[in-house]
């Protein structure tokens, strides 16, 4: 995919694997500037040396609120500017685990993190012109039919799979329903950064690792690669065209596969009442807001 991209600032979450690291080594051989936020001191090394020159690895585990403080601050030490967020770390089917906040691992990291992350790096985004928060969801938003707010921080053991599975799709949903809110207060505060979703479809990578059944499937030659995969993720950083508040997919029938295209999402995430609903159920339970 040809895009002018060049010379600009771009944190990406989760980049030491998979969509991330593609995302990373594509957007570095452009001559932008690449900040691999990973959690784990040697993948980020490692990532650093495969991405090359145009990069720089700063520790960030996003399901914690102390290192999302720190990654800020280093941040924001370094560079006076921010042009592109791309929030991209996520688990699936993760076993039972609470994070050291204490909240569950799954919730904190796909959905958690991307808020707090991005309300934390807005004064950095706002430095720069045409600034972008992108925030990768997932085909799995549309499965869920009704909200169950059970998953919103879920006080239960996240145990059977049926639960894994489905607080993957809620915090995919959540994602989604956040990109769209925060576009919508982001111009109502008269704030000109861009909050844009995607999804990669399916692609190749190491998303399936927590189950084994899944960590086949996410290995199997039919699976799109993960070039394939992040043509959402670039489109969406780079499409003059998007205004904010899209959801990027693909131009298939089950979207698997396919171009980008501006898709819509499950209906569910179109609802203002809802969307409003979890950003003040986040403020009241974690104290941040825009
Ligand atoms: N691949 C697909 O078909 C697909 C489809 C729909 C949506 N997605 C979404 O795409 C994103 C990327 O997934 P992927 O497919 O590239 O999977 P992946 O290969 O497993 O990559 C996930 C990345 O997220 C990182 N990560 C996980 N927890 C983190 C944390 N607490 N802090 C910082 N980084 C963390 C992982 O780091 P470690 O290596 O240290 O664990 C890894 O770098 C996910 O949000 C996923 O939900 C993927």
């Amino acid at each position: 995919m040809k895009t002018n991209l060049k010379n600009k600032i771009i944190i990406i979450t989760g980049s030491n694997s998979g969509l991330g690291l593609e995302s990373a080594k594509k957007f570095a051989s452009l001559g932008n500037t690449v900040i691999l936020a990973c959690r784990n001191i040697e993948y980020g090394n490692k990532a650093k040396r495969i991405v090359g020159e145009n990069s720089l690895f700063i520790p960030l585990d996003v399901s914690s609120s102390e290192s999302i403080d720190k990654f800020a601050r280093k941040f924001g030490h370094k560079f006076s500017k921010l042009d592109i967020l791309i929030n991209n770390a996520g688990v699936m089917l993760h076993p039972p685990k609470k994070t050291e906040d204490g909240t569950e691992i799954t919730f904190a990291t796909n959905y958690l993190g991307y808020f707090f992350l991005s309300l934390k790096l807005i004064p950095k985004l706002i430095c720069s012109p045409n600034s972008r928060i992108i925030n990768v969801s997932s085909i799995a938003s549309y499965r869920t039919e009704k909200i169950n707010w059970d998953y919103f921080d879920p006080i239960k053991k996240i145990s059977s799979l049926k639960e894994k599975r489905e607080i993957y799709e809620h915090t995919n949903l959540f994602r989604l329903m956040f990109s769209i809110e925060l576009q919508e207060r982001l111009i109502k505060k008269n704030i000109p950064v861009k909050s844009i979703a995607c999804h990669p479809g399916v692609a190749k990578s190491k998303l399936g690792r927590h189950f084994f059944l899944a960590k086949l499937i996410y290995a199997l030659p039919v699976m799109s690669s993960t070039r394939e995969g992040v043509k959402s993720i670039i489109y969406s950083s780079t499409n003059s065209n998007l205004s904010g508040g899209e959801f990027v997919g693909l131009n298939t029938k089950n979207q698997h596969k396919g171009d980008p295209i501006i898709v819509d999402p499950n209906p569910l995430a179109e609802i203002k009442t809802l969307r409003q609903k979890l950003w003040k159920m986040t403020v009241e339970k974690y104290g941040i807001d825009l």
